[in-house]
């Protein structure tokens, strides 16, 4: 019985030294305690034991369990210790490490221009609009005053679909859009993206965008077209930027004038950016003619308005000082990545 005990007792020692987990230290106690545990069993035996002997047995059986008990408790103890250590190891964080570079997006020149005209515009109280780059000849042309033989109607700087649609060559096709589905008063900015048969060179390309605007409402003059393009000028090229209209022909505006704005590099004086007239080109404009009007179904005698029409890439070549047109459509990231 004694020498029972005492191997019992070993090898479960043995067995609780070597336990890697609590889930095998549960068996090895369940073993030992469980109802048909090592243990358990002397202790059930204990009845068959003589009277004489049974207070001695009885008191190694208990020595016995509280070593065991004890054993379990120290290793559970440790097993859990470890098991903690190791998941904080698993989980370590180097906090010295250089942090993992995220590439931000950027906006593209173009855009970031727009955006600004648009902030300006908006804060004049512009609403801006947008019409389809596909189009039919009635809002390119026809509405627009542009006569039959007109040059732009010709093949050679339109792009025809068939079906009679087209990509619009100027965004001059967003105003009757705009005037059909309301009445005056219009105020309006409406950018976006031209097309027309040019070759592509470093000032030309068959995609382009820009950007129209147009005012409409009683009693509009000349005066506020102008005071108009000027306040845009000043607050996207300098409060000292001096404007320079020169009469000029559009079929959809009488009179038409070409606008012009004193070189924001040279300031007037004459430099490459300017070739050496103090002057840059930038767009057209004028009153609207009154067959536009009368197009979309305004009374020309009651209503006067004026439009213009931006280029969007040569204002964003002048304003970041880009010499070439075709790196905005080339996606060269190292390009694009300069405007931040
Ligand atoms: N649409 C013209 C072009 O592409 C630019 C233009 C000129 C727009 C005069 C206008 C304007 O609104 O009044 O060359």
């Amino acid at each position: 019985m004694v020498d029972d005990i005492n191997r019992i007792v070993e090898t479960t020692l043995a067995q609780i030294d070597g336990a890697k987990s609590t889930v095998a230290l549960d068996g090895i106690e369940r073993e030992a305690f469980g109802k048909k545990g090592s243990l358990t069993s002397v202790l059930r035996s204990m009845k068959d034991i003589a009277p004489e002997d049974r207070r001695r047995i009885g008191r190694l059986v208990n020595d016995a369990k509280a070593r065991v008990q004890g054993a379990v408790d120290a290793r559970r103890e440790a097993i859990s210790r470890e098991e903690r250590e190791g998941a904080a190891q698993a989980q370590r964080l180097d906090i010295t490490l250089p942090g993992r570079f995220i590439r931000l997006g950027r906006k593209h020149p173009l855009t970031r221009v727009l955006d600004e005209m648009c902030g300006i515009f908006i804060g004049m109280g512009f609403t801006v609009v947008e019409g389809p780059e596909v189009e039919t000849p009635w809002y390119n042309f026809t509405a627009l005053n542009i006569p039959e033989d007109h040059p732009v109607m010709d093949e050679k700087n339109t792009f025809f679909l068939g079906a009679g649609l087209l990509l619009r060559t100027e965004t001059s096709a967003i105003q009757a859009r705009v005037m059909e589905t309301q009445a005056p008063p219009v105020r309006v900015l409406g950018p976006g993206r031209c097309y027309r048969r040019d070759a592509v060179d470093a000032t030309h390309s068959h995609t382009f965008h820009q950007v129209e605007a147009l005012v409409v409402d009683e009693g509009i003059s000349f005066a506020d077209l102008k005071g108009t393009v000027e306040l845009y000028f000043k607050r996207m090229f300098g409060e000292g930027t001096r404007l320079r209209f020169r009469p000029d022909y559009f079929p959809f505006v009488e009179p038409g004038a070409e606008v012009a704005f004193s070189c924001h590099v040279c300031d007037g004086v004459g430099c490459p950016v300017c070739k050496q007239s103090g002057w840059i080109e930038l767009g057209g404009c004028g009153m609207v003619h009154p067959n536009v009007l009368e197009n979309v179904g305004y009374d020309s005698e009651r209503y006067t308005g004026f439009a213009f029409g931006l280029g969007l890439e040569r204002m964003a070549m002048l304003k970041y000082g880009i010499d070439d047109m075709r790196l905005f459509y080339e996606n060269d990231v190292r390009f694009l990545a300069q405007f931040r």
